[in-house]
């Protein structure tokens, strides 16, 4: 077992917006297939595949039809089998994408169930009779929005996302036997890893309550679903070197670690990290606490900075209010997108050089920003129309050479617009540039290969200015970030083996700036 995950660098593929090979303006698996050197190039471990399931694409396909199958849109089966086989000879895993909390109301198991009260895929899902004539509960869904639907029969349908989403009953053990059969199924094909779509839902209070405040929630990381991921875990251990990787949103560590111990998953997201401001005191408690919490379960750490799900961090990072949010990418507020790109810069290399696994959203090793200008009549995200906030802006296909859109993406129109400004942000013109986000990514996950001290299984906190970041890892590597108000000395009788942007004239690291060092 070689426990890949635990040190991996992952590069997330939003395969809509990664390549187009066919003209058609929406990424796909020959795109990935013909463009697999540039990862290749990167260096990363592993390519995790947001879903290329057949989808209606209520939800950008995280309304799954038919989790055995690839969408005609994205390729076929035989070519994903392909792509596995390829990646694997590049030295790159492949992890894919599984959505148990819900699937597309296209999926023959829900048609059966509309079709008929009495059909037992009825139970698959969840239908109430409403309350009053209304609703069963008052629940707000997670993109905002009510979260239930009246099918023709009178009956409501739960979905915590969009009405094409129906919610899928986990106490049913059907539902179990069918997701561990898919498991195994991708298993099968040798795919290295499952990253769990919203991993905290799956069970609901079934007395239905509304939500209360101090009451437990009624849908949220409910206990039953840690008996589920025990349950896949043997499932994944039935394969060498197999990871199980959640997303698991929640603010409590407690609750948050429970998805980690030995017998459960294997790692999940860090969105504490993600969504920390750009502040020393903050940066520093939550690396803190992250090792911290990983530690009382033995999991490794993970650092993620961006995914299709929130606003690129080179726009976050450069709005002057340092507070964070994830979805204001509409609300106007100004972006410096130079004081965005060198603060991106600077959190490659803080995110690259923490114990744990790293993962990349495709486009940042590009340091693009969020396209914060997509018109209106253009905007596919269903959260959109339900809370007026869209995630069209990070999920935009990727400049790969040329001066102008679509920039090879496609030969057709691109499925989301490119901003004109992204000429000098593609692969093309950022290769053998050695200033370029690219080749910093390039140049640190190489390091991050090489350098013994990458390796070592801790970091410590090097004593100074509470402003700056510094931390060690084995004896002789340090990684200092700069977050005071001016130029700094580098510590005396260090080598700098790679910075986030040029020292000053005298020789001092910049604001914003980060080094790894030599000691
Ligand atoms: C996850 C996905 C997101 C999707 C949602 C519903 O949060 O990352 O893109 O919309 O689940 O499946």
């Amino acid at each position: 077992m070689s426990s890949w995950w635990k040190s991996a660098v992952i590069y997330q593929v939003y395969p809509r917006s990664f390549a187009d090979s066919n003209g058609d303006g929406v990424g796909d698996i020959g795109g990935i297939r013909a463009r697999l050197g540039h990862l290749r190039d990167l260096g990363v471990d592993a390519i995790w595949m947001s879903p290329w399931y057949p989808s209606p694409m209520a939800d950008a396909g995280y309304d799954v039809a038919d989790f055995r199958d690839i969408d005609p849109v994205f390729g076929s089966l035989a070519e994903a089998e392909a792509l596995v086989a390829e990646a694997h000879a590049a030295g790159i895993k492949l992890i894919v994408d599984i959505v148990p909390n819900h699937i597309s109301s296209a999926h023959p198991w829900f048609q059966a169930a509309l079709a008929s009260p009495d059909a037992p895929e009825r139970d698959y899902f969840w239908f109430r009779p409403g309350k009053d004539g209304k609703m069963p509960t008052k629940w707000t869904g997670e993109f905002g929005g009510t979260t239930w639907t009246q099918a023709p029969d009178g009956d409501w349908y739960l979905h915590l996302f969009t009405p094409e989403q129906p919610d899928l009953n986990w106490e049913h053990p059907d539902v179990r036997k069918e997701f561990e059969s898919i498991l195994r199924f991708w298993f099968d094909r040798g795919v290295d890893g499952i990253r769990i779509d919203s991993a905290a839902l799956l069970f609901k209070d079934t007395t239905f309550p509304e939500v209360t405040d101090g009451a437990p929630h009624p849908f949220h990381d409910l206990d039953a679903v840690h008996d589920v991921y025990r349950s896949w875990r043997r499932v994944a251990d039935e394969y060498p070197d197999r990871a199980l990787i959640g997303e698991v949103w929640m603010p409590e560590v407690d609750r948050f670690t429970n998805y980690l111990r030995p017998d459960e998953l294997h790692a999940a997201f860090n969105f504490d990290f993600l969504g920390c401001a750009w502040d020393p005191a903050l940066m520093r408690a939550c690396v803190d606490r992250t090792l911290e919490a990983h530690a009382t379960v033995g999991a490794p750490p993970t650092w993620v900075l961006s995914n299709h799900d929130v606003t690129r961090h080179v726009t976050r990072y450069g709005r002057a209010d340092t507070t964070f949010s994830f979805d204001n990418n509409l609300d106007g507020t100004p972006v410096d997108l130079t004081l965005g790109t060198r603060r991106a810069r600077a959190a490659a290399l803080l995110s690259l050089s923490l114990p744990g696994s790293a993962y990349v959203y495709q486009g940042e090793e590009l340091g693009l920003w969020e396209n914060e200008n997509i018109p209106e009549d253009q905007i596919q995200d269903p959260m959109y129309a339900r809370r007026g906030h869209t995630r069209d802006g990070c999920r935009v296909p990727l400049p790969w050479s040329g001066d102008e859109p679509p920039y090879t993406f496609t030969e057709g129109d691109p499925w989301l617009p490119q901003p004109a400004e992204w000429k000098d942000r593609t692969v093309q013109a950022q290769t053998g540039d050695p200033s370029s986000m690219l080749e910093l990514y390039r140049a640190a996950i190489t390091l991050r290969r090489a350098e013994p001290g990458l390796h070592a299984p801790a970091m410590t906190w090097l004593d100074g200015d509470p402003d700056v970041l510094a931390y060690t890892r084995g004896p002789d590597f340090a990684c200092v970030l700069n977050l005071s108000g001016g130029p700094i000395p580098l510590p005396a009788g260090t080598t700098p083996l790679l910075l986030s942007g040029p020292l000053d004239d005298g020789g001092l690291l910049p604001v914003d700036t980060a080094a790894w060092l030599r000691l």
